[in-house]
């Protein structure tokens, strides 16, 4: 019914993954060369995917298309709202009221904006590591230190260090938590007795957090994402960030949903946000939660098979990796600190040696040395040629020869 194997031409749609590699991973411009023409590369690496949207939401952008003017927009009435609401609350079993509901552009936006509007100078802003890397830049680019606590790694499987994590949090500097919920890159579904704790601490320190759920519609099959807020139903000071972007793959149509409860930061949103969103993305964000779920079902049976696919593959071909199945989202985490010393620069030996653009090791912020990050967002065919050639350049370097497939 849908087709995740179908391979889709990327190129010449300005899109990030094909055309952004160089910028992005390597801060270099065009003139950094490969042995490796760009289309020949294996594109594992910023977390966007290879599949197409489904027809339901370009179907509703097509619609849109039809009414033929594109003037301001906003998003106005209740029709956006009881679409979305509706998703969270049947999928969830969680809901908010209207008012607390504003757009950005993206998440990443809304960060930059967030830290801004509700930390002073000299605050501090306190995250998990490793991290996405953007809740530093986030608070980088607003000139504030930054506190990481870093996650616990057993056997691959990560937890809080809740001791470290209390300790940080009672730093009066400390005002803001950015939980990523669920957590990107190690895959972690946060359970309800980790997110009790994590609001006892928040609670206690009376600390503002960001909840970023991105990622909570991604989830393997087995596994239920509880939303912060459902943990937390009274706390004013809580941010939740959720979009359509990387559940349907939409992130290029720019629209993601903020929900603040506290009307005095909203205030402060509504004043100082530029605020208009772009007709199409309503009309995608509407339909696909309307009519995605479907699609959205498929997908996931799809992602359970790649992870499974992943996990065998590595096993057998990579003995000395660590890899547990994410619990959450279509991002690998893969420990190959057996092979590569720590210092040793991940993304750019993989772009080199296998022709597979990765990301790695410090672009988590810390906590992230010897780890490569794989998007498994791809036709199968596509990954297994991308862990061919991962697998073949580790063994040929670590072994002098490479001994392939059994
Ligand atoms: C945790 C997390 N937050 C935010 C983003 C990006 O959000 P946006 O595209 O809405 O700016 C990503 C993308 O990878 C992410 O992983």
């Amino acid at each position: 019914m849908y087709d995740f194997d179908e391979i889709i031409d990327r190129r010449h749609t300005n899109a990030m993954n094909t055309d952004g590699f160089r910028d992005y991973i390597f801060h270099a411009d065009d003139t950094m060369t490969f042995p490796y023409k760009d289309e020949e590369f294996i594109r594992m690496w910023v977390a966007d995917m290879e599949f197409a949207t489904p027809d339901v939401v370009i179907d509703g952008m097509r619609r849109r298309l039809d009414k033929r003017i594109f003037g301001y927009t906003r998003v106005f009435g209740s029709e956006y709202y009881n679409a979305f609401s509706a998703w969270c609350r049947r999928r969830y079993g969680w809901d908010f009221p209207q008012e607390q509901l504003v757009m950005s552009n993206g998440i990443i936006p809304a960060l930059y904006e967030l830290v801004d509007y509700i930390t002073q100078p000299q605050e501090q802003v306190l995250f998990l590591t490793p991290s996405y890397a953007y809740f530093k830049y986030a608070a980088d680019f607003n000139a504030r230190p930054c506190v990481c606590c870093d996650l616990k790694d057993q056997d691959g499987y990560y937890t809080v260090d809740f001791a470290d994590l209390a300790a940080k949090a009672a730093d009066p500097r400390t005002t803001l938590f950015i939980l990523c919920n669920p957590h990107n890159p190690t895959g972690r579904v946060w359970r309800r007795e980790e997110l009790e704790q994590m609001a006892r601490i928040i609670q206690d320190n009376d600390l503002w957090v960001i909840s970023d759920e991105i990622h909570c519609d991604l989830l393997r099959r087995d596994q239920t994402h509880i939303p912060l807020g459902k943990v937390m139903p009274d706390y004013e000071k809580l941010v939740t960030c959720m979009a359509p972007s990387k559940t349907f793959n939409l992130a290029g149509m720019m629209i993601s949903n903020v929900i603040i409860r506290s009307p005095e930061l909203r205030r402060r949103w509504l004043s100082r946000h530029y605020n208009f969103d772009n007709p199409l993305s309503i009309a995608a964000a509407q339909s696909a939660y309307e009519a995605g779920e479907p699609w959205l079902e498929a997908l996931r049976a799809y992602l359970d098979g790649n992870f499974s696919f992943t996990a065998q593959y590595l096993a057998r071909e990579l003995p000395h990796a660590k890899f547990r199945v994410s619990e959450a989202t279509y991002l690998a985490w893969v420990d190959l600190s057996a092979y590569f010393a720590p210092d040793e620069q991940l993304p750019l030996f993989f772009a080199y040696e296998a022709g597979v653009l990765l990301e790695g090791g410090n672009m988590f912020v810390q906590n992230s040395d010897g780890f490569i990050r794989l998007n498994l967002a791809c036709p199968r065919a596509i990954l297994e040629e991308g862990l061919r050639r991962i697998c073949q350049a580790v063994n040929t370097r670590h072994t002098g020869k490479y001994l392939g497939p059994a």
